[in-house]
């Protein structure tokens, strides 16, 4: 299939690229580079051996995408493209209804045009409401947001089931990732956030790698285990994989199929910082400082439905995940640049 990849520049769209062209699939890249640079897709093109067309180009811009679609005979999209950060968004909450809704409804259009029938499109763990029960089944009510960009994939999961509504032949797949962590095993890609980080992983990447002084664990006294918060960590190459799934079944039938992409098993703050140290043979200073707002105390996920509708199921563990993030950390220690 050639698959067109929104965003495929990014930290999730370039590990889905290796994915797919180790496949035997044919990808079109198209980013604007705005949270990721070119450098990642040589290292695609290395780690396969394989070469791919690419553009730079605003997905908002109808015309530039509309001509990728002409230019290319593209079977599905894969929809990466979006700003993901989540304080962020809070304080630029425009910025973000207008790139993440734009992105999205100039795609559909562009589609409708070159008559293309297949997305598959990167959703999140926060679409699900703050007051349901754990695991997230897909089938919860989503909505309360906490934040703008929460409200952005909530808007954009409806826009893509009305889409799919209207149009009978349209296939639209919903994955909502948990926490995506890691690299590929090779090192030479992996997650390069601008300035300071705002995930967890890669800031005790940072602090393993001498880049940053201390970790602050937000919150040490909510309802958990060991007093931190909980989440759904999945290494980036399973994501990827899922993605794959995704496609071959994206083909097979028509309408709407909401997937969660996570392990279905949690892990605190404080067990992140004992297997990065194990994986990395550091100690990663840490002191634990006040609860940030907007954090939900656990979050994972029921995953059966991706095994059984998609036959996936995550393969890789938490040591795997740490070794893969401190094997790109500590090889790239300012990222791609
Ligand atoms: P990323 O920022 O690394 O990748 C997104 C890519 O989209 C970047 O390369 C960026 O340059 C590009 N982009 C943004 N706006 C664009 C536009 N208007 N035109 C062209 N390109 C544009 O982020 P990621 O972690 O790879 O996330 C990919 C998708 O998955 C995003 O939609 C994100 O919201 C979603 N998601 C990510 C996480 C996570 O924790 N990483 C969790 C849940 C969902
Ligand atoms: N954390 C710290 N210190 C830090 C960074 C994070 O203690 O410096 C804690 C957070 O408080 C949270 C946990 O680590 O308890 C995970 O935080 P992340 O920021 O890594 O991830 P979130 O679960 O907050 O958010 C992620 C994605 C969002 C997505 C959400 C739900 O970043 O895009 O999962 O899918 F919306």
């Amino acid at each position: 299939m050639n698959i067109l990849l929104a965003g495929g520049a990014g930290y999730i769209g370039s590990h889905t690229a290796v994915e797919l062209l180790n496949a035997g699939h044919d990808v079109v890249i198209v980013d604007d580079y705005s949270n990721s640079c070119p450098e990642a897709l040589k290292r695609v093109e290395q780690i396969t051996g394989k070469s791919f067309v690419s553009y730079e180009a605003d997905i908002k811009d109808k015309k530039a995408v509309s001509q990728i679609f002409y230019q290319n005979n593209i079977d599905c999209v894969i929809h990466f493209a979006g700003l993901k950060a989540v304080g962020e968004s809070v304080r630029q909450p425009v910025r973000y209804y207008r790139n993440n809704i734009d992105t999205t409804l100039t795609l559909l259009e562009c589609m409708q045009e070159a008559g293309v029938k297949n997305i598959v499109f990167s959703s999140s763990a926060t679409v699900y409401g703050e007051d349901n029960p754990m695991p997230c089944v897909e089938t919860m009510k989503r909505g309360c947001c906490t934040n703008p960009y929460g409200w952005t994939k909530y808007m954009m999961e409806q826009i893509l089931e009305d889409a799919a509504f209207a149009d009978a032949g349209l296939s639209v797949i919903l994955l909502r990732y948990f926490n995506p962590v890691g690299a590929h095993a090779s090192g030479l890609i992996g997650e390069d956030p601008q300035g300071i980080p705002n995930n967890l992983m890669p800031y005790v990447s940072q602090v393993a790698v001498g880049k940053r002084d201390c970790l602050t664990v937000f919150g040490g006294d909510y309802a958990t285990p060991d007093g931190t918060c909980r989440r759904d960590f999945i290494h980036v190459m399973d994501l990827a994989n899922a993605h794959l799934k995704a496609i071959e079944y994206a083909v097979q039938r028509k309408g709407v199929d909401i997937f969660n992409i996570g392990t279905g098993t949690p892990y605190s703050v404080l067990d992140i910082i004992k297997a990065f140290e194990a994986a990395a043979g550091v100690r990663i200073k840490y002191e634990i400082g006040a609860r940030r707002a907007g954090d939900l105390p656990e979050c994972w996920a029921n995953a059966d439905k991706a095994a059984r509708v998609l036959g996936w199921r995550a393969q890789r563990d938490l040591a795997a995940m740490c070794r893969d993030a401190w094997k790109w950390q500590s090889n790239n220690p300012e990222g791609y640049k």
